[in-house]
């Protein structure tokens, strides 16, 4: 399965749209914020170029589009007028897979562009947005084009499905599971650890033509500090998604068959590896490596405007559907969506009265070498 087909983050302002329910992909944007800021502000004490740059990879639709440049134009605006200096030509690229909702980001655009008038007055620069379809592991940008770039929660996806898991002839491998579990064959931690290091060299390599030498970059994204990639921060949330499919096989809503050639292509690497990727690649500084915790849901309130306030388990399910559900509406077909996210929030409901699992997410500064 490859990704670039079959995932993109539920469109619309509906109740199962990403714009809906990436409070949790929010709240992560907020918590990196002050290594974002302190990333671009060395940049700029370093060199500040006429025109910059800036890329943010795996933008998505929705509000957290518009937030994470409209802070990377803040940050830059202060610092240069505490310099005193004038603010360069910003050259802004957003970046996601080609069925990105991309109409709605230029949509919003006209808005953002007057705001931006409306706060920085005239004397603010030029800042010029594109879209940018294509997958990050390859090249999306011209040589030495970029001095900033940033990806938020987006990383974790793999270029595809690990090779070796992918057809039906690997049917069994991982019966029933769809990811990494306590449960899975060695092969199978083998082929998905092999993928990552993979797409990771080929998104470092690929970044390498396209920064500045001393440009740098500020990658967010799930991981986990255990080293042992069965540990229950890291495959937990996967686990539970599993038990609900089974569930319905065992009523006889879904074939078996389908669960068995299912697997995600998702990542959740642990500081190690990544620092041995950065190290093999060799064109980057690893300038920052942080680990932080997260609530499942965010910790935060989505109001249902039918029923009232919704469970943590619902708050969770609906999060998680808007990110995967095209890429499980391709295997397993549109119909059993509600039944299954229903299941998968009772699961969560039961979980988490008896454990508060939260994700760990990773932060890295990369500089890139002179
Ligand atoms: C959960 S969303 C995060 C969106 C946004 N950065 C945020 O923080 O809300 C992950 C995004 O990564 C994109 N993505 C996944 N793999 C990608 C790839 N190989 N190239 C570009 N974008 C990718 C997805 O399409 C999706 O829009």
């Amino acid at each position: 399965m490859e990704v670039v087909q079959v995932l993109h983050m539920n469109k619309g302002a509906g109740e199962t749209s990403y714009a809906k329910n990436s409070k949790v992909q929010s709240k992560i944007i907020s918590i990196t914020k002050t290594v974002t800021e302190e990333a671009i502000i060395e940049l700029l004490c370093k060199n500040l170029p006429e025109s910059m740059g800036i890329a943010d990879l795996g933008c998505s639709s929705g509000p957290n589009t518009l937030t994470v440049i409209s802070e990377i134009i803040d940050i830059i605006y202060s610092k240069c007028s505490n310099l005193g200096c004038p603010t360069p030509e910003l050259r802004i690229c957003l970046n996601d897979l080609y069925s990105n909702d991309f109409n709605d980001v230029f949509g919003s655009l006209p808005a953002f562009y007057n705001k931006l008038k409306e706060e920085k007055g005239t004397d603010f620069g030029q800042c010029f947005i594109t879209g940018v379809p294509g997958s990050f592991y390859g090249r999306l940008f011209p040589r030495k084009s970029m001095h900033f770039v940033h990806s938020s929660s987006s990383l974790h996806w793999l270029s595809q499905v690990p090779s070796g898991l992918d057809s039906k002839a690997s049917t069994g491998i991982n019966k029933g599971r769809i990811y990494i579990s306590k449960t899975s064959p060695q092969s199978v931690l083998d082929s998905y650890m092999l993928q990552f290091q993979k797409d990771f060299s080929l998104f470092l390599k690929s970044r390498s033509n396209e920064i500045v030498p001393g440009g740098c970059m500020v990658l967010s994204f799930t991981g986990r500090k255990s080293m042992d990639p069965t540990s229950i921060e890291s495959c937990h949330q996967w686990e539970l998604l599993a038990q609900a499919l089974m569930n319905m096989v065992s009523e006889g809503l879904v074939p078996e068959e389908k669960v068995d050639t299912f697997n995600a292509p998702y990542y959740g690497p642990c500081a190690e590896e990544l620092e041995l990727e950065v190290q093999k690649e060799g064109s980057f500084i690893m300038d920052r490596l942080e680990a932080f915790e997260i609530d499942w849901d965010g910790g935060v309130d989505m109001p249902n405007t039918i029923n009232g306030t919704l469970s943590s388990g619902q708050r969770v399910a609906k999060t998680i559907r808007a990110v995967i559900e095209s890429m499980l509406e391709s295997h397993f077909g549109r119909d059993i969506m509600d039944d299954l996210f229903q299941r998968h929030a009772d699961l969560v409901d039961k979980h988490l009265a008896k454990t508060r699992t939260k994700y760990t997410n990773l932060v890295i500064h990369l500089v890139r070498k002179g």
